[in-house]
């Protein structure tokens, strides 16, 4: 019963400092027509020629994730605020496929209600990046950022393993996938695993710090630094992040949302956030972590304790 009880005490307070889930919008109910068809395995349309129900498999490429539109920047758009109303016909008319697409400026430059994204900045150090000079035009925004899905997922996460895995899933996108990969590029990708078989325990290190870490240099004026380096200027020093003054102070720790809860609530960062990285935090981590475990104790014992002397 005892240990119960603290057992309880502990979860109350971990549950008190664990973030909060960002809320999933509502799709517009237009969008059901086209989400018929394209969230599922298969299509059934009327035949025009035959004048019978046919009933065929759907490209699995077109078919689209539900949850992860209702949880993107853009879930309350019609499908058709993008692309052509005359979608809703079926068959698609074959010359619908040659209508071009909003960029991500076309609709967000220049307009002050996005000024802090700083779009027009990032256009600028995404056009030195190497995928831009070496692919062209057609690599663009849209390629990294699916426009159905996308979310500003550093800015608005507080925790650094789902910030991680979001941007690097993006980099994988292609660079661990050959199909997409030789889209751009007329050679087969390099195995990742090869390339970096520098670096020990590459996993771990594929988990907890973004490809842009060392691929990138931080710009201070900008979130999220957007010009991917020729692979010669890329990150081998292990000390600029496994040191007291890690760089990763300036590019994956800096945000926010991090800062603040790291400052608001010491559990929740360090059992969510920064991972204890050999070198970076020296004792002074485990030092707060221990007392804060005493705190917890104390504060176990206490409600213990009065719940007796209100029993007596
Ligand atoms: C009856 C099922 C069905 C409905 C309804 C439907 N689609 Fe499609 N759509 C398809 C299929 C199947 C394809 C694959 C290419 C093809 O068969 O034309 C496709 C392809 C597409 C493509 C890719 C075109 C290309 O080739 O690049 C887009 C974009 C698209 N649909 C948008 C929409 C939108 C927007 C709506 C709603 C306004 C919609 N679709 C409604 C079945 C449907
Ligand atoms: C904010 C703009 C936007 C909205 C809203 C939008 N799309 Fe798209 N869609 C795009 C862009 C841009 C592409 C082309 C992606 C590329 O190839 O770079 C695309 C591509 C597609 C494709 C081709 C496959 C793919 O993923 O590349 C399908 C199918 C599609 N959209 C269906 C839909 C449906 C259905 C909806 C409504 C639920 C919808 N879209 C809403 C911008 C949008
Ligand atoms: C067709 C126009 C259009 C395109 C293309 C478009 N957006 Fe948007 N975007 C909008 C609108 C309108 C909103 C506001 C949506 C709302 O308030 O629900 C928005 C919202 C956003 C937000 C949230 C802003 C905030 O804090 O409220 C971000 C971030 C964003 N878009 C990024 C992008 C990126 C990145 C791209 C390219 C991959 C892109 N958008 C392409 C029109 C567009
Ligand atoms: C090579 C992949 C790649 C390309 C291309 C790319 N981005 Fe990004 N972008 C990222 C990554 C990775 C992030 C960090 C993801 C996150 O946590 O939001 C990001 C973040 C962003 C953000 C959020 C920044 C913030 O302050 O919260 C915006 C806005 C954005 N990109 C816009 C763009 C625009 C506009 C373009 C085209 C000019 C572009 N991106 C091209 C990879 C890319
Ligand atoms: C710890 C730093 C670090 C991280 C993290 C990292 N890289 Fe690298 N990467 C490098 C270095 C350094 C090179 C150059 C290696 C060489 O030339 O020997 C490189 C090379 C590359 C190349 C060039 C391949 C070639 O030879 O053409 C690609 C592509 C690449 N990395 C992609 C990625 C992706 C995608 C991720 C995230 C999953 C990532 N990297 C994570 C440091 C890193
Ligand atoms: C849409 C596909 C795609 C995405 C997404 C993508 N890349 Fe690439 N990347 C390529 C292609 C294709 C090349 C090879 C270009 C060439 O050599 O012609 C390349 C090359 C590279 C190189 C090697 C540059 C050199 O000097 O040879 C690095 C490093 C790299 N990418 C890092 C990244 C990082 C980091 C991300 C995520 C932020 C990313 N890429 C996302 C397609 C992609
Ligand atoms: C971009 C920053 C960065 C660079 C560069 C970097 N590391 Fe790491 N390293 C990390 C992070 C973050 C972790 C994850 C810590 C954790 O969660 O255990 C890590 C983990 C490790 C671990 C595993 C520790 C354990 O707990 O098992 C070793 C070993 C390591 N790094 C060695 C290296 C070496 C050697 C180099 C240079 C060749 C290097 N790292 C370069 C950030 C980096």
């Amino acid at each position: 019963m005892r240990s119960y009880l603290h057992f309880v005490v502990v979860i109350i307070l971990i549950s008190f400092f664990s973030p909060t889930q960002a809320q999933n919008q509502a799709l517009a109910p237009e969008n059901d027509l086209c989400l018929k068809c394209h969230t599922n395995q298969t299509i059934t349309f009327l035949n025009t020629l035959t004048k019978r129900q046919d009933k065929r498999m759907m490209n699995p490429l077109y078919i689209l994730n539900k949850d992860h539109l209702a949880a993107g920047v853009h879930a309350k758009f019609k499908c058709t605020d993008c692309h052509s109303a005359d979608y809703s016909k079926y068959p698609h008319n074959a010359e619908l496929k040659l209508e071009p697409l909003s960029t991500c400026l076309d609709c967000h430059g220049g307009d002050a209600k996005y000024a802090a994204y700083k779009f027009e900045k990032i256009d600028e150090e995404f056009q030195k990046s190497v995928h831009f000079q070496k692919v062209g035009e057609s690599f663009t925004c849209s390629k990294c950022h699916n426009q159905h899905y996308y979310q500003a997922k550093s800015r608005n996460s507080s925790e650094v393993g789902e910030i991680v895995g979001f941007s690097n899933d993006m980099c994988m996108s292609c660079h661990s996938n050959n199909n997409k990969f030789l889209l751009f590029s007329n050679k087969l990708k390099p195995e990742l695993s090869q390339i970096h078989d520098w670096l020990p325990n590459q996993e771990l290190h594929f988990k907890n710090v973004r490809c842009i870490e060392c691929h990138t240099v931080v710009v201070d004026s900008l979130s999220v630094s957007h010009n991917i380096l020729p692979k010669e200027k890329a990150l081998k020093n292990c000390v600029e992040c496994h040191s007291k003054n890690s760089m990763l102070e300036a590019s994956l720790y800096k945000y926010k949302n991090i800062q603040t809860r790291t400052e608001k609530g010491k559990l929740n960062s360090i059992i969510t956030n920064k991972s204890y990285i050999i070198g970076a935090y020296q004792n002074e981590w485990l030092n707060n972590f221990s007392i804060i475990i005493f705190l917890m104790a104390l504060v176990g014992i206490s409600i213990h304790l009065i719940i007796r002397i209100i029993k007596k």
